[in-house]
């Protein structure tokens, strides 16, 4: 039983990879949760995740030339940690360069025949290939955003890129707030122009610049802080669905990739 979700936005640093390791250890209460860095030009997981000496990355498994595959299995690339599966990958160019995303298909369809909760850290453009197929491959998205109108109008364009792949909306996460109040206004529009709930409302916070300092999930850094408890929160509202894991892995291995948004 799983659903996929991707954690995108239109624009880099607006807080998807903190996002997905928050709602990840959130949702690992209650789910059987596996976050992946599907980001792979950019990756940055595995320094929230304390996984920057792991020897087997996401890169390993998506290697696009035959002769230069090793026999590496997927479960290699796969860390227990903070109570969740983690699939980091790693930041190396040339890796990166030899990579081929569509197998990223058949690296989802596996992970998803053994968990309830797949969150995927996404990339932040959306103009090639490799940034797209999460959002493809996922049944709904989660949009980060900061809470200003031009971060609402790129939010948009993400929502309306998903749905042309139909894949739908599960909701907003507005990230690094300073000013409730303002946000307010903001999170108004965003319910009427989204499909899915606003989610949490993340304040600004020394707490989760500290986390990824030290490598840690903002949940395991500084449970009680108030970032904390808006992810919580976050996780909380989404109703996780559960597709039948045999049809869902199906549906990703024959996932149609688009040339380009
Ligand atoms: N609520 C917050 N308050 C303060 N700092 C935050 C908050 N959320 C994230 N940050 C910090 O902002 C930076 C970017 O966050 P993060 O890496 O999660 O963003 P991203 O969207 O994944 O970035 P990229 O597009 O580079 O992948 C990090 O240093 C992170 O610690
Ligand atoms: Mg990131």
């Amino acid at each position: 039983m799983v659903e996929a979700f991707a954690v995108a936005s239109g624009k880099g640093g607006t807080g998807k990879t903190t996002t997905t390791v928050a709602l990840g250890m959130a949702l690992a209460e209650e789910y059987d949760v596996t976050i992946v860095d599907a980001d792979t030009g950019m990756a940055n997981l595995l320094f929230h995740t304390g996984l920057t000496d792991a020897d087997v990355t996401l890169h390993d498994l998506l290697v696009a030339d035959e002769r230069q595959q090793t026999d590496v299995a997927v479960e290699d690339a796969v860390y227990e940690r903070f109570g969740m599966s983690v699939v980091p990958c790693g930041t190396s160019l040339s890796a990166f360069e030899d990579a081929d995303p569509e197998r990223l298909r058949e690296v989802v369809a596996e992970l998803a025949a053994g968990t309830d909760v797949l969150l995927l850290d996404s990339p932040a453009a959306l103009g090639s290939k490799s940034a797209i197929l999460p959002i493809v491959l996922a049944d709904r998205v989660v949009v980060v955003l900061q809470p200003t109108i031009p971060a609402l109008s790129d939010g948009l364009k993400v929502q309306e890129y998903a749905h042309s792949y139909g894949t739908g909306t599960a909701g907003v996460v507005f990230n690094k707030v300073h000013d409730p109040e303002e946000t307010r206004g903001v999170a108004e529009k965003t319910e009427r122009y989204f499909d899915g709930p606003t989610l949490a409302t993340v304040p600004d916070a020394d707490a989760a610049r500290s986390a990824r300092r030290a490598g840690e999930p903002l949940l395991a850094h500084a449970p009680e802080s108030e970032a904390a408890r808006a992810y919580r929160e976050a996780a909380a509202l989404l109703d996780v669905r559960s597709g039948e894991s045999g049809e869902v892995a199906d549906r990703f291995r024959s996932a149609v990739v688009p040339d380009s948004p």
